[in-house]
């Protein structure tokens, strides 16, 4: 079995982050739009830094202004993730985005998002959760309205609650409203922390918004208390190896601290965060790690179960997935 065609499970990656370049220009092209600023002579997307990145995301995303849009992304996104071998994915979706926090168009956007994950589920053998995920730069009023709309729409599908965008804006304390509001609805709760700060950012998030997996969390390895900590209480880190790389954060692979957090006990998962814009996939990542830190099946497979138990979908999906692993066990 080839790398690629081995069974994945993806836990972190943003829907629109994971939007190919020519399907934005398409979208662009159909709605007579010109956002060719934000694509480089190859049309990759093009941006200078992690800030950069985050405007060049929101002008991409400005062309998805429908539910039928969303519809379409999914599909592209999923067929994209299937044919790397992705059987298990949460997504991060934003009301932000998905209809301004008005539930009613929420409601709307859900639903054809849904309905593209039950085609994708059907045709291609991938299974879509969503995590319903306010953008920490809009603020903490909208990320209220946010959460309410996460709470509205809570069960099968909607899964789990977390935050993103710029990590260095306000505190975690600032959305507590937020996440006691997604908690109480059921929601399974992460939050990006430790990409962009370091290991404080990463210790108040967990007091105050008590997640059960961060976002990221890589900056961990700056304190080694921490990282005991993390391996103590079984917080699972959704490690995104290629984006941090591609931002900059670190040099190279082997430099990166995913062999250190695993090799200290700490429960990693591995995903691609906004695959098109680092130049990645799952098997690329999947390759890279098994090249720096000579990782075997054996690695791979623990990762997969990793991110199955940390999985925010029900029991009953979780045993469709797990009988899916274990051929390759
Ligand atoms: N939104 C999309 N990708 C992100 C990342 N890597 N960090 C924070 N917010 C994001
Ligand atoms: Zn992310």
């Amino acid at each position: 079995m080839t790398l690629r065609s081995q069974p994945k499970l993806e836990l972190h990656l943003h829907l629109e982050g994971a939007a190919p370049p020519a399907f934005i220009r398409g979208l662009a092209r159909e709605k007579h739009e010109d956002i060719g600023g934000i694509f480089d002579e190859r049309g990759h997307y093009s941006y200078t830094d992690f800030w950069h990145f985050l405007k060049v995301y929101e002008v991409a995303t400005s062309v998805l202004r429908s539910p039928e849009d969303y519809r379409r992304l999914t599909l592209a996104v999923l067929e994209e993730s299937a044919a790397q071998g992705v059987i298990y994915s949460e997504t991060f979706l934003s009301p932000d985005f998905c209809g301004g926090r008005d539930l009613s168009a929420w409601r709307d956007y859900l639903a054809a998002i849904e309905d593209a994950a039950r085609e994708a589920e059907a045709t291609m053998g991938i299974t879509l959760r969503a995590i319903v995920t306010p953008i920490r730069h809009f603020g903490p009023e909208k990320a209220r309205e946010t959460a309410r709309c996460a709470a509205e729409t809570a069960g099968r599908f909607v899964t789990g609650f977390g935050i993103a965008g710029d990590e260095k804006v306000l505190e975690p304390k600032d959305y507590l409203w937020s996440f006691d509001c997604a908690r109480e609805a059921g929601l399974g709760i992460t939050a990006h922390a430790g990409e962009w700060r370091g290991p404080d950012h990463i210790r108040a998030t967990l007091r105050d918004l008590k997640p059960s997996r961060i976002g990221h969390g890589v900056r961990a390895i700056e304190d080694l208390a921490l990282v005991d900590e993390l391996a103590e209480t079984g917080t699972v880190l959704e490690v995104c190896p290629g984006s941090n790389i591609a931002l900059g954060l670190y040099p190279d692979w082997r430099k990166h601290p995913i062999g250190q957090l695993h090799h200290r006990g700490v429960k990693v998962t591995v995903s691609t965060d906004d695959p098109p814009f680092f130049h990645t996939t799952m098997t690329r990542e999947w390759d890279r790690l098994a090249d720096a830190f000579d990782w075997d099946q054996g690695v791979f497979d623990t990762l997969n179960r990793t991110a199955l138990d940390a999985a925010f979908c029900d029991a009953e999906t979780k045993a469709e997935i797990a009988k899916k692993l274990e051929p390759a066990r």
